[in-house]
C-alpha cells in the first residue's frame, strides 16, 4: 500500500500535496516525494524515511507550482531508498508519475525496455510505467497513457504529470483506490477520503478501468479504451476523524474489511496457472534440508502452525513450530541442513529477531515472512517474502494474519513443487476464489454480532478444534482475550475429556471449529459431550458435516480443508470484535498490549 496525492488548480499545489500525504502516512511511511511543475520544468524532491524528512528537505526549495503529484511509500518492490521513492521520472525528466499497487508483469516489460536502450534508476515495478510512457509518447500524453494501460498487468492507481503538456494530470485506476475531489480552486486526487476532506467533500469515486484528465477548472472521465464517460459527484457526509477509519468505527474493523483486497494483493503475481512462483527463493536448493523450523510470536505463531502443518503434509519433511521466546533458549537442533522460517508482521519483534540470529549462527538457511519492508528481520534473513497487508494499526492482528496464512500456504506448495512432490492442483485453482469467499462471509456480520451476545457477560470461553482447526481456534481465543478481556482457552478437541471438560457447566460457551473432513465428526462428538453438560455451542463447519441440535451453526463454503483456516479467521475475528464492542472495550488499543514488541 502507498498513498498518492495530486493537485491541478489555481493556487500552489504543495500545501495540498503535503497535507494529503500526512493523512495518508498510515498507508506507508518508508519514503515520500513530490513533483511540481516549476517554470515549464518538473521539479522532483523525494527522500527515504518519514514525511518529516521530506518536509525538512523541501525547506531548501522554492516551490510555487500550481500542479503537482505526491507519494508516500510502503515498499513492495525494492528497499526503501531515495532512488526507489516516488515520483519516478523518465530520463529527460519531462514525465513524472506516482503509483500505488503492483505491476505484475514489470519484469517482462523491463526486459523489453532494456533492449530498447532504456536504463532504470530504481528497483521498483513502478518505474517501468514511466519509461513505457516515454516510449509511447508522440506528442499526446493521453494516447501514450492508453497504450501503457493496455500493456501493464496488476493493480494500480496512477497520477501522471508532464512538462510537455503542463495543464493537466492524467489519472487511472485498477484494483487500487483513487478518489477525485472537486475543490473550489482545483481538481485533486488522493488514495482515500481523509486526504482531501479539508479541501472538499465533493468527490468522484473512480472505478476500475476508468481514468480521468484533471485540469484546473475542468475534468473529463474515460474508460481505459479512451471512451468518454460521465460520473456522478458524491458528497461525503462525514468528518475527518471518521474518514481516517474510512467510515468504520475502529481501525480493527476497517482492517478486517480490507482482507479480501490484501489477500488478493499478497497472491498477486505469485500464482502462475498450476504453479506457484516465488522468485525471491529461486536460488535455494530445497533438497539440502532435513528439517524445517517455523518460529514466531503471537498471531504470527498461529499462522506458522498452519504453515508448518501444510508443509509437513506436502513434503513429509519433519517440520517443527516454535514460539520464538522458547526457540531461542531451548537449544534447538539447527545445522546447515535446516531451513528456518521466521514469521513477523512488524519484522521487529525482539524474540523473533534473536531466534533468527541464533539460527544464522548455526548456519541454517533463513527465510523471513514479514509485512514491513526493510524491517530488521526482513533485512537479517537470507531470504524474504512480503505479505502485502499494508500498515496494520489496530493492535490485534487481523489482515496480517490472513495474509501470512495465504503466503505460508503458497510457500508450502512452492517448496513441494521444487521438491517434485505431487500437489493438489485444485487447491491452487481455488486460491483465486478466496477473496470473494471472504467478502461473502463478511456480509454475514450481523450473525456474528448475535453470537457475540452469548459471550458478552461471561468470564471464560472455550475454543475447540482438531488438526489445522486447532491452529484456527488458538487464534480465535487469542483475539477474544486480547480485545474483549473474556478469558478464552483453546483446546485440541480430543483433550477435553482429559481435564477441561471439568470446567463445562450450564451456560458455558464453547466455540468449535470442525472443517477438516477426516476429523470433523470426532469434533462433533466432543461438542455433544459439552452440550450434555449444559454448554451453549457456536459451531463453524461446512454442509458436508451432519450437525444435530446445534442452534448456532455457521456454514463456511465447501473448499479445500487447508484453505478453511483463512476463511474461518473471519467469523472468529468478528465474534471477538463484537464482544469487545458490546463490552465497550477500546478495541484498537487493548490494555497492556503493544503492536510491536521490541523488548524481550
Ligand atoms: C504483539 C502483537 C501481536 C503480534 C505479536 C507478534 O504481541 O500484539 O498482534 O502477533 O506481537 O508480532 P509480529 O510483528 O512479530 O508479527
Amino acid at each position: 500500500m502507498c498513498g498518492i496525492t495530486a493537485y491541478c488548480g489555481q493556487n500552489k499545489a504543495l500545501p495540498f500535496l503535503m497535507q494529503g500525504l500526512s493523512k495518508l502516512e498510515y498507508r506507508g511511511y518508508d519514503s515520500a516525494g513530490v513533483t511540481t511543475l516549476e517554470d515549464h520544468h518538473l521539479l522532483t524532491v523525494k527522500c527515504k524515511g518519514r514525511l518529516t524528512n521530506l518536509e525538512e528537505k523541501l525547506l531548501s526549495y522554492k516551490i510555487e507550482g500550481t500542479i503537482g503529484i505526491g507519494h508516500t511509500r510502503w515498499a513492495t518492490h525494492g528497499i526503501p531508498s531515495h532512488l526507489n521513492s516516488h515520483p519516478h521520472n523518465n530520463k529527460d525528466e519531462t514525465i513524472a508519475l506516482v503509483h500505488n499497487g503492483i505491476i505484475e508483469n514489470y519484469r517482462e516489460l523491463k526486459e523489453e525496455l532494456l533492449k530498447e536502450g532504456y536504463t532504470f534508476q530504481s528497483e521498483t515495478d513502478s518505474e517501468v510505467v514511466v519509461q513505457l510512457l516515454d516510449h509511447y509518447y508522440q506528442g499526446d500524453l493521453f494516447k501514450a497513457t492508453l497504450k501503457v494501460l493496455q500493456k501493464i498487468e496488476g493493480s494500480y492507481a496512477l497520477c501522471i504529470l508532464s512538462s510537455l503538456e503542463p495543464d493537466k494530470i492524467i489519472v487511472a485506476k485498477k484494483d487500487s483506490p483513487l478518489i477525485i475531489g472537486k475543490a473550489q480552486d482545483a481538481y485533486v486526487a488522493t488514495s482515500d477520503i481523509p486526504a482531501l476532506l479539508e479541501y472538499t467533500k465533493d468527490v468522484y469515486f473512480l472505478d476500475d478501468y476508468e481514468m480521468a484528465i484533471l485540469q484546473k477548472d475542468h475534468i473529463q472521465f474515460y474508460t481505459h479504451e479512451g471512451v468518454p464517460i460521465k460520473k456522478e459527484l458524491t458528497t461525503i457526509p462525514y468528518d475527518l476523524e471518521a474518514a481516517k477509519k474510512d467510515g468504520y468505527d475502529t481501525f480493527m474493523l476497517k482492517e478486517i474489511y480490507e482482507q479480501p483486497h490484501v489477500i488478493q494483493e499478497t497472491m498477486r503475481g505469485r500464482i502462475n496457472h498450476d504453479h506457484i512462483s516465488l522468485d525471491e527463493l529461486k536460488d535455494i536448493d530445497f533438497q539440502q534440508f532435513h528439517k524445517v523450523y517455523f518460529v514466531a510470536c503471537g498471531t504470527a505463531y498461529h499462522a506458522s502452525l498452519c504453515g508448518a502443518h501444510v508443509l509437513e503434509k506436502l513434503t513429509r519433511l519433519p517440520v517443527i513450530s516454535m514460539v520464538a521466546s522458547e526457540f531461542r533458549y531451548n537449544d534447538p537442533l539447527i545445522d546447515e541442513n535446516t531451513l528456518a522460517i521466521f514469521v513477523s508482521q512488524s519484522g521487529e519483534t525482539a524474540d523473533t529477531l534473536a531466534a533468527l540470529r541464533l539460527a544464522k549462527k548455526y548456519h541454517a538457511t533463513t527465510i523471513a515472512i514479514a509485512n514491513v519492508l526493510g524491517s530488521t528481520i526482513s533485512r537479517d534473513a537470507d531470504y524474504v517474502l512480503y505479505t502485502c497487508a499494508g500498515p496494520e494499526i489496530a493492535v490485534a492482528s487481523t489482515k496480517a494474519y490472513t495474509t501470512q496464512l495465504i503466503l505460508l500456504i503458497l510457500l508450502a506448495y512452492y517448496i513441494a513443487q521444487r521438491l517434485n512432490k505431487n500437489v493438489d492442483l485444485q487447491l491452487i485453482h481455488q486460491l483465486s476464489h478466496i477473496p470473494q469467499y471472504v467478502e461473502d462471509i463478511l456480509k454475514d456480520h450481523t450473525l456474528f454480532k448475535e453470537y457475540a451476545k452469548l459471550l458478552e457477560n461471561l468470564h471464560d470461553a472455550y475454543f475447540i478444534g482438531r488438526g489445522l482447526d486447532y491452529a484456527s481456534v488458538l487464534e480465535g481465543a487469542l483475539k477474544l482475550k486480547e480485545i474483549s478481556y473474556v478469558h478464552a482457552d483453546a483446546y485440541v478437541a480430543g483433550e477435553l475429556k482429559h481435564g477441561p471438560i471439568a470446567l463445562i457447566e450450564n451456560g458455558s460457551v464453547v466455540i468449535a471449529v470442525a472443517l477438516q473432513p477426516h476429523i470433523a465428526a470426532k469434533t462433533l462428538s466432543n461438542i455433544q459431550e459439552t452440550i450434555a453438560r449444559g454448554a451453549k455451542v457456536i459451531l463453524l463447519t461446512t454442509h458436508n458435516q451432519e450437525v444435530k441440535n446445534i442452534e448456532n451453526t455457521y456454514y463456511l463454503p465447501d473448499i479445500a480443508p487447508v484453505l478453511q483456516s483463512i476463511l474461518v479467521a473471519i467469523p472468529l475475528q468478528l465474534i471477538a470484535y463484537y464482544t469487545a464492542c458490546l463490552k465497550k472495550c477500546d478495541v484498537d488499543k487493548p490494555r497492556n498490549l503493544a503492536k510491536s514488541v521490541t523488548v524481550e
